[in-house]
């Protein structure tokens, strides 16, 4: 989604935000630019698609500033256009403001401006707030002060970063309910929006807090929080962030590139906390909490997207290891519900990137309800890893492509860790299941070496136009996932289904053009899998099967099969993840897509 990059120093402004902006692309954006200030005044750079163009543009110049800001636009109001890109500025271009997030009242405040004689030539929300700061700059002693007095007036969200040809020597920023960090350097300052964007320059960082408004030097910070009335002068946090991993090496993009750091996704996610030697799971992030875990009584789990379908698996996982309930909620539901909570009630919210706008939104709702907050979250240092009461980072690594992939497969193996620790060595399942996620990266790896297999069934069904997935009991969730998968990278129309479901109405989709793909491991439930799978084959829809390994059951009766090896059905879906991510990178690959950057989709959805 939207993203920010300031910068205030010695160096070359415009390289910095420039550099920052392309470490931003993963993102996903369709326009992007940057405002500057020097002895000359204020300049504006805007181009609508890839930001190598407002490279190109800015370098034509070649303009000087210590004090630039820039932006990667998702557009929300307004179309992808120069016009509605940002930064936007007021009439006389001396304020320029780039923004995350929603004005929601900012049809109203236009309004208002208007009368005070103020043009807008944007459709966009944020060029209010230039406006704003210009309108309450007229009355009031400072420029910070007619900041200040604008984030008054806006109702919303946002990440705000505000420059002014009156201040050459001053960054201002703002948040609330949007990320933003200050990164410190020698007499310099970094302002970014997700810290991916100032690495390269500085792993020293300031989590700016909702309410925050920072006036910023190259040689202080000061920030002052509007709804506490309190000003603090903000000590640094080291960001562990590993550059050399955000990098693409020998891979021709990030989707292939994470799905085959599976098995080290694995490792990582259970290093030092699957203690198979000792039948010991340690979890160190839950340590400050454990007196309180022993009280729960039921679990709801809050997630988006794949993160969600990660929760459903934490769903039977958690059940079926320690026996406390579990709910699973979509984040963007679960805000608007009104259901009773009690004491013994934990919230655990799943998310990649920690910023996912309504799983924060569903953390604040619970936040006077004295339950506790856990999270389970990849993005060390992210707003829901800084707003849980405690929680386990999944330590995937920064996941570059839109589409999530070694991330699900991270929060699938934390949440059969976390199922064991809350099962107390209660389950029979303790030791097999350890022993079986020490063993579980080797047999990853011998799925990726099945890529070539994957890819040639991919290939094969390319250009049909509908899929369906089934899957029974874990695969279930891993069938919804499957499709969403296929969705997002191929733009195939996809469903996930129960396959029990299956003679409740989807079956009447099913013809020879409507392909099925069954996730049919050995389990108990196999046989009922495969009367799905015959009644499919009976009305003339081709499938593709995934099996276990020495399963020859399938190959008579499906169209193709896909062989896993044999694991036990809860480290089952971490494999199953690997075949349908496969899956879903071949067919996108074979129909020419970008598959790091689908269309309409951002990385990381900071609004609602
Ligand atoms: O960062 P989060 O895990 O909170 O993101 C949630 C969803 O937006 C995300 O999983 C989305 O569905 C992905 N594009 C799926 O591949």
């Amino acid at each position: 989604m939207c993203g920010i990059v300031g910068y205030i120093g010695q160096k070359s402004g415009v390289d910095v935000v420039l550099g920052g902006l392309e470490a931003l692309e993963y993102r996903g954006y369709d326009s992007a630019g940057l405002a500057l200030v020097n002895d000359d005044g204020g300049q504006v750079f805007k181009q609508v698609g890839r930001v190598n163009g407002l490279v190109d543009a800015v370098n034509t110049e070649h303009p000087a500033s210590n004090l630039v800001i820039g932006h990667t636009r998702w557009a929300t109001h307004g179309t992808p256009s120069l016009v509605n890109a940002h930064p936007q500025s007021n009439n006389q271009q001396t304020i320029f403001v780039v923004h995350n997030g929603i004005i929601e009242n900012f049809a109203e405040l236009r309004e208002r401006l208007q009368a005070a004689g103020y043009n807008f030539t944007s459709q966009t929300d944020t060029e209010v707030i230039p406006n704003l700061i210009d309108y309450y700059a007229k009355q009031l002693p400072s420029f910070e002060a007619a900041f200040k007095a604008a984030l008054g007036d806006v109702h919303g969200a946002y990440a705000i970063a505000a420059i002014s040809t009156d201040e050459p020597d001053t960054l201002y920023a703002a948040r609330l309910s949007s990320p933003l960090v200050i990164g410190v350097g020698e007499q310099e300052h970094y302002l970014a929006s997700d810290p991916a964007a100032i690495m390269a320059h500085t792993k020293r960082v300031i989590y700016l807090e909702d309410y925050d408004v920072a006036v910023i030097s190259g040689n202080d910070v000061d920030v002052h929080n509007l709804k506490h009335n309190r000003h603090a002068k903000p000590k640094a946090e080291l960001l562990d962030y590993d550059n050399e991993q955000a990098l693409l090496g020998d891979f021709p993009n990030f989707m292939l590139k994470e799905i085959f750091e599976a098995p080290a996704t694995i490792r990582s996610a259970t290093l030092g906390r699957a203690l198979a030697d000792r039948s010991l799971v340690k979890l160190g992030g839950l340590e400050n909490v454990l007196g309180q875990l022993k009280y729960i009584d039921r679990i709801v789990i809050v997630a988006c997207g794949t993160s969600y379908y990660a929760g459903l698996l934490g769903e039977y996982l958690i059940e079926e290891l320690s026996g406390i309930p579990v709910e699973v909620h979509m984040a963007s539901e679960f805000k608007y519900r009104d259901e009773p909570f009690s004491r013994g009630t934990a919230l655990l919210a799943i998310s990649q990137s920690g910023e996912t706008a309504d799983t924060i939104a569903a953390l604040k709702k619970v936040e006077d309800y004295g339950v506790l907050r856990l999270g389970i979250v990849n993005a060390v240092g992210s707003t829901i890893a800084r707003m849980t009461d405690a929680g386990v980072y999944c330590h995937a690594g920064p996941e570059r492509a839109v589409a999530s992939s070694k991330a699900f497969i991270a929060q699938t193996t934390v949440l059969a860790l976390i199922a064991l620790h809350l099962s107390n060595g209660n389950t029979k399942l303790f030791k097999p299941l350890l022993d079986e996620l020490d063993a579980l990266p080797a047999k990853a790896q011998a799925v990726l070496d099945n890529a070539g297999r994957i890819k040639a069934i991919a290939e094969k069904y390319a250009r049909h136009r509908d899929f369906l997935f089934i899957g029974r009991q874990y695969a279930y969730p891993m069938a919804m996932e499957g499709a969403l998968k296929l969705k997002e990278v191929s733009y195939i129309h996809a469903e996930g289904y129960a396959a029990g479901e299956m003679k409740h109405g989807p079956l009447a989709m099913i013809d020879k053009d409507f392909p099925t793909f069954a996730i049919a491991i050995d389990s108990p439930l196999l046989e009922k899998t495969i009367s799905n799978i015959q009644e499919i084959k009976a009305r003339g829809g081709p499938v593709i099967a995934l099996a276990t390994q020495g399963n020859k059951s399938l190959e008579q009766l499906c169209d193709d099969v896909i062989y896993l090896p044999h694991t036990m059905h809860e480290t089952q879906p971490m494999l199953q993840a690997i075949a349908v991510q496969l899956f879903a990178y071949y067919i996108a690959t074979a129909r020419g897509f970008d598959v790091d950057h689908p269309r309409n989709l951002a990385k990381s959805v900071t609004v609602e």
